[in-house]
């Protein structure tokens, strides 16, 4: 990965806060071998997208026509010609034409050891709350492989954390976001 044209192309789609974005953003940009080509968002009031904009990457909006009617996202991906397509906190199914064009080139980010935890409905503390109710003693990230299904494409990686008898959502939330800071852009590295 050395020359320009070995140049590796992430996409990043996030819904919200878009803080594993930035931290994805922060650990690439002074390479030149890795370019974050866009910042796709279906929330046009996500901080995510006023974070790219001000790290001066394309950071574009799209609604659910664009995404599943008039293929619109599609297109985008199509021009840029990704490597690596990333999900980082990202709430909408992906489209069937996406996951087909794309094939092992997308890949999310879940915060539990899945399988447990995930599907429809499981984000954020959502899923942190489910946890505590069941007194696990310890949860954790998943990064892997998107398919039709919601949080059951193949498994990349897994790391875990312990949880206290003392833990809120709250603190179990800061204890994920720890580790998928710390994991989630060396996995990105790895794969590219
Ligand atoms: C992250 O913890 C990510 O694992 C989770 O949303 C959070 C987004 O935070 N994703 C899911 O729950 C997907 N099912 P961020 O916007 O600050 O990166």
């Amino acid at each position: 990965m050395n020359s320009a044209n070995s140049t590796k192309k992430i996409i990043i789609f996030a819904s919200g806060q878009g803080s594993n974005a930035k931290k994805i953003i922060e650990y690439f940009q002074d390479r030149n071998d890795v370019k974050i080509a866009h910042v796709l968002s279906n929330n046009i009031r996500a901080n995510v997208l006023k974070m790219a904009h001000d790290f001066e990457i394309s950071a574009l909006h799209f609604d659910r026509t664009a995404f599943y009617d008039t293929h619109e996202v599609l297109h985008v991906l199509k021009d840029a010609e990704p490597d690596l397509i990333v999900l980082a906190g990202f709430l909408w199914m992906m489209p069937t034409e996406i996951i087909n064009e794309f094939e092992n080139k997308i890949i999310n980010i879940h915060p539990a050891l899945l399988p447990k935890y995930g599907g429809k409905g499981m984000y954020g503390n959502f899923v942190h709350e489910a946890v505590l109710k069941n007194n696990e003693t310890e949860t954790g990230i998943t990064i892997h492989y998107v398919n039709e299904n919601y949080d059951e494409g193949a498994i990349i990686s897994q790391k875990k954390v312990k949880l206290l008898e003392t833990e809120t959502s709250k603190t179990v939330a800061e204890k994920v976001h720890k580790l998928e800071y710390e994991w989630f852009p060396k996995i990105i590295e790895e794969l590219l």
